[in-house]
């Protein structure tokens, strides 16, 4: 397939780049599945504001600039498409035991469960956060935040689309049978809960929501880049797309942690507070104080790690073997790509002690795209501590130890401090609200979080972005919430 095959078909119902009006068999499927989606969204979708007018971003192709045009559109309304990266000419299978294979354009037959089950996984993972997050409109700082957390939704929503078309193309009546149940589970339900831990959680705040989006989309992003190098071309191609918009996931992430530290910064000098501690004194004045803020991240920063899966695995070995899914950037990293003879170190408590045992790589594939995510967590915090440091407060935050609050893996039942060291559960449950949020912080967050409306205008705790979107200037009406 050449380059030129990349326009994207907007007079369809369903905005696509895979010749959609030329298979029949996928359209019906995919027209059948679409009002269940419309149902889902005006359902589980932002409460409250399926009327308003959003100023958002829809894919329009797929090339590298130019990809994107603004307009108001209301959220039902949006364009859902199906679009694929372009076709890399050529391409062949990276790493795994079919290495140097020409990529596989359908579903070998061997692999067949173990695709639909990484298809399922990261599709449910797509509908839950827009559940996570559909209150959040009534409490958005601005009008700006307010259309930040919508293009994040409908973009997972496209995200669901992207796997239900691989899902109903590639799987059959299988396929369209998930596709049904990724929109019959609902994220925290009792009984058809999501199918991993950190989407049952809720996302009642602001806070919540851009520590979501900084650490959890940023697994998120991970598990992207390592199936954007799945020798299925199809998966490769859908999830190299999907990482352009999961950019601005990202940015909404950083800069609205960066915002709110900044803002609470900023606050404490005006009002000659100096002492970090002071939690009593910066809580008066409307904004949130570090600590609680360090509290978040060890939360957020816990449970996403979480969603890596067993430190050591099989399944993940079973993948990357297959030729399925492979390691963050795994063409620029140098060594044979079939990891037969190679270790991996991977952290393990021994006697005691958190130590750095090798392991055969082929089995650490889960832990290693861990450490290339703590890195990449890294960068975002090295930021926050800048503005921190910059107005002048002592105070860092730090990402915990790895070991801490794990529910999932090889530290699963350890008690460890954000510092990495092993105590007895009593000690642990003792400190614990010196770590992870307090009723009493979720409280003040509660407090703190009230709808700002006025273009231009932001809520007490968080200021104003460095730049806006589009070009657009702070006045602009990026939500128009009277038609
Ligand atoms: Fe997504
Ligand atoms: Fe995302």
């Amino acid at each position: 397939m050449s380059q030129a095959i990349v326009e994207v078909d907007y007079d369809e119902l369903i905005p696509n780049n895979v010749g959609l009006a030329d298979d029949r068999r996928l359209r019906r499927a995919l027209e059948s599945w679409h009002p269940g989606y419309i149902d889902w969204w005006k359902q589980m979708g932002p409460n409250g504001f399926q009327d308003v007018d959003v100023y958002l971003r829809t894919a329009v192709g797929v090339s590298r600039d130019g990809w994107a045009k603004f307009d108001y559109v209301k959220l039902p309304e949006y364009r859902w498409g199906i679009l694929l990266a372009p076709a890399e000419e050529g391409r062949r299978i990276a790493f795994g035991r079919h290495k140097g294979e020409p990529v596989w354009q359908d579903v070998p037959g061997e692999y067949r469960a173990m695709l639909r089950r990484l298809l399922v996984v990261q599709g449910d993972t797509e509908p839950a956060s827009v559940e996570q997050q559909r209150h959040l409109g009534s409490t958005a700082p601005s009008l700006y935040d307010m259309r930040n957390v919508f293009q994040v939704n409908v973009e997972e929503g496209r995200h669901l689309w992207a796997m239900v078309y691989l899902l109903q193309k590639y799987f059959g009546r299988d396929g369209r049978e998930e596709a049904e149940m990724l929109l019959q589970r609902r994220s925290g339900d009792a009984d058809r809960p999501r199918m991993l831990g950190a989407f049952n959680e809720r996302t009642p705040d602001w806070l919540s929501f851009f520590m979501f989006t900084f650490f959890t989309d940023r697994d998120g992003k991970m598990q992207l880049e390592s199936l954007a190098q799945s020798g299925f071309d199809p998966l490769s191609r859908t999830t190299r797309f999907m990482l352009t918009e999961e950019a601005h996931h990202m940015f909404v992430g950083t800069t609205g942690v960066a915002r709110t530290i900044e803002q609470t910064c900023r606050v404490m000098r005006e009002n000659g507070i100096e002492d970090p501690y002071a939690t009593e004194k910066v809580r008066a004045l409307g904004v949130i104080d570090l600590p609680t803020i360090q509290r978040k991240v060890n939360f957020h920063f816990s449970v996403s790690l979480d969603l890596f899966g067993a430190d050591v695995s099989t399944n993940a070995a079973n993948y990357f073997n297959a030729g399925l899914k492979g390691r963050f950037r795994e063409t620029s990293i140098e060594d044979d790509h079939q990891l037969m003879d190679t270790t991996y170190p991977i952290t393990k408590l021994v006697n005691g002690d958190f130590v750095r045992v090798d392991e055969p790589a082929i089995n650490a594939i889960n832990a290693r795209l861990r450490d290339d995510y703590v890195v990449d967590c890294e960068k975002g915090v090295e930021r926050w501590n800048r503005s921190i440091s910059s107005a002048g407060i002592e105070f860092e935050i730090r990402l915990p130890h790895v070991a801490f609050n794990r529910k999932v893996g090889e530290f699963a039942q350890l008690t460890v401090t954000p510092d990495g060291a092993l105590i007895a559960d009593d000690a642990w449950q003792a400190q614990r609200d010196d770590w992870l949020p307090t009723a009493d912080d979720l409280q003040h967050l509660h407090d703190v979080m009230h709808q700002v409306v006025e273009p231009g205008e932001f809520a007490r705790w968080i200021g104003p972005p460095k730049t806006y979107i589009d070009n657009k200037p702070g006045s602009f009406e990026f939500v128009k919430l009277h038609g």
